[in-house]
């Protein structure tokens, strides 16, 4: 099919929820490489949003997507299915979690925190502990209780009333979140990195004093690494940048390698409040999506995923600083490992990221002044030389 004739198909039979997409469609991918169905090559510094962290089309993914569809692709959760067994054990050996539940993104994974947070109170005999407590531009999913969790007006506004309700506090205001703390306070949800909102990072001092907030006040401490988990900001979970560990965290995007899993990770003792009939999921957790996230995961720790992420966020974030020197309209480079956002001085980070697309680079934007760069954690510097000299070249159409 041609491009326009998609484009129309799209347009006339699929809700206009993402309005006017880039004008491009994708045949395949090869490591950080994409072709559009007219051949043309583009290198992918977006990675589906943080999803794509191992390479397109890695073949280990492959061959174990392929083998385990030829075998079984579902079965449900009424049975005992092994690669789930045996993704919850490896997840639970490489993090602080004790126990592990499935879901099919991000945002359910975090539904399920929500719920695990407040049965675990109410289990305790504590069911006026029902409220969460999240950050000012924080994003947390799409669904209900995620968008009501979400700091961002934008996606709550066409849903008001929202239910359950969640108190809102600045990043990195620990007063601000003592204040908030109440007698209703069930938890405090966090992500280590916002992603959504534009690469805002929380600092070490902040986050070692939330633990020791919530530790004092009896509540969890949930940590949103849907985005910032698995490899992306150098480390394999964010959390580990902090020297503190979240009673609940919850993964997606990488989780899978493309394919949709999400996981809620806690401790035993408040997993444990999840009792049979409490929480569930027809697809979560299925065979095929399990062997996808074993191999995933392999590839992560077992290629070097994490180390060149935190190597080649270094390089890339330092490239960047360069073309800071150069050009007055990079305000700030910020960012951790390969999740980056270059906040701008001029509202123009639309058009900017157009004329990357235009070279064959693929990045993000958030609002129009902040440029946001996920590449595959496999990327190299000759990858990021390339991004650089794109986006200099580019640049220079706006010096002054
Ligand atoms: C931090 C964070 N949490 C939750 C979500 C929602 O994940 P999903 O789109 O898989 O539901 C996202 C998606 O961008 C995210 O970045």
């Amino acid at each position: 099919m041609q491009l326009e004739e998609i484009i129309n198909l799209d347009k006339k039979y699929f809700m206009n929820t993402f309005g006017n997409r880039t004008p491009v469609c994708f045949s395949h991918g090869k490591g950080i490489n994409l072709w559009d169905i007219n051949g043309k090559k583009y290198y992918d510094f977006l990675a589906g949003i943080a999803v794509n962290a191992l390479e397109h089309s890695h073949p280990k993914l492959v061959n174990a997507i392929k083998q385990q569809a030829e075998k079984l692709i579902h079965c449900s959760n009424l049975y005992y299915i092994e690669s789930q067994a045996k993704l919850a054990e490896k997840l639970v050996s490489i993090s602080c979690a004790d126990k592990v539940f499935f879901a099919n993104s991000g945002a359910e994974a975090n539904e399920g925190a929500i719920k695990l947070a407040r049965i675990y109170f109410k289990k305790k005999g504590m069911p006026e502990k029902y409220e969460i407590i999240t950050l000012e531009k924080s994003f947390h999913g799409r669904t209900l209780a995620t968008i009501a969790a979400t700091g961002q007006d934008k996606y709550q506004k066409p849903y008001c009333p929202l239910t359950p309700k969640f108190l809102k506090v600045p990043i990195n205001d620990l007063e601000a979140l003592e204040k908030a703390i109440n007698s209703s306070t069930c938890a405090v949800m966090i992500e280590p990195i916002q992603g959504e909102s534009g690469v805002n990072l929380t600092s070490v001092e902040y986050m070692k004093g939330v633990r020791k907030l919530c530790d004092e006040k009896g509540i969890l401490l949930i940590f949103d690494e849907v985005q910032c988990g698995l490899g992306r900001t150098g480390k394999l979970f964010a959390y580990e940048h902090f020297g503190v560990e979240p009673d609940i965290f919850t993964l997606a995007k990488a989780l899978g390698g493309g394919f949709p899993i999400g996981a809620l990770c806690a401790k035993e003792h408040v997993a444990s409040a999840f009792e049979p009939g409490d929480h569930g999921s027809t697809f979560g957790g299925n065979p095929l999506a399990c062997t996808a996230a074993l191999a995933a995961l392999d590839v992560i720790i077992e290629e070097g995923l994490v180390e060149n992420s935190a190597k080649m966020g270094t390089y890339f974030m330092s490239k960047l600083s360069e073309l800071a020197e150069k050009y007055s309209i990079i305000q700030e480079v910020r960012g951790k490992g390969l999740m980056i956002g270059v906040q701008l001085s001029i509202d123009a980070a639309v058009e900017i990221k157009n004329k990357c697309f235009e070279k064959g680079y693929l990045i993000g934007s958030i609002g129009n002044n902040i440029l946001r760069m996920l590449p595959p954690l496999i990327v190299t510097e000759q990858d990021i030389d390339g991004m650089i000299d794109t986006l200099d070249s580019v640049f220079q159409e706006y010096q002054i």
